[in-house]
């Protein structure tokens, strides 16, 4: 049902943001605000995680699903940025997504050691992001707890890339 009504608001736009790339714009989901509460009652309601201290959505389309998500579990939220946009004491990663390198970092003090964390980002392609973002909390000592995605592009298989660091991953559409 979310995944028929995700399929048909969310636009593939090719060549962007470089040739043979089919861009995903979640845009037009924002538009609609009883399909972003039923984003995130169906992140909710398949969650098999057990339980989770805190969630860290990804910068930028991570932070849009990721605090209401945190919100609604009612727990905390931690921002995992691109490099240079975090005013204190950082540890970084740099990694390779579907189009080009970018470096993300996390605050040293986000949480504390042995949390468990759940991931949030709007969208898996290749994985490259979400590994990152992994190293950075199990560098931190948490411990990921699962993965949450409005989007899983399935033929890319960036889910394998997961299983190391835990096998609850949702998607809601590929
Ligand atoms: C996009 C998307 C994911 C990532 C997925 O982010 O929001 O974070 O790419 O790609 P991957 O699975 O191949 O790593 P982008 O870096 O474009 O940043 P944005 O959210 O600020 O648009
Ligand atoms: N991030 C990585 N690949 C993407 C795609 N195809 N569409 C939107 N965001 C992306």
């Amino acid at each position: 049902m979310i995944e028929h009504l995700l399929k048909s608001v969310i636009r593939d736009v090719p060549d962007f943001p470089e040739p043979g790339i089919v861009f995903k714009d979640i845009t037009p989901i924002l538009q609609d605000p009883a399909l972003c509460g039923a984003i995130v009652d169906s992140f909710v309601n398949r969650l098999t995680t057990g339980a989770i201290d805190v969630v860290a959505g990804i910068e930028s389309r991570g932070f849009l699903f990721g605090l209401m998500l945190a919100q609604r579990l009612g727990k905390p939220f931690v921002p995992i940025r691109k490099q240079g946009k975090l005013p204190c004491r950082t540890i970084k990663q740099e990694y390779a997504l579907e189009y080009g390198r970018a470096t993300i970092e996390i605050h040293e003090d986000a949480f504390s050691p042995g949390a468990r964390v759940l991931i949030h980002d709007d969208l898996l392609a290749t994985g490259g992001t979400v590994v990152a973002a992994s190293e950075l909390i199990e560098q931190l000592g948490g411990q990921v707890a699962g993965y949450a995605f409005v989007i899983g592009l399935d033929f890319l298989k960036g889910h394998e890339r997961l299983a190391r660091y835990s096998s609850s991953v949702v998607t809601l559409a590929n």
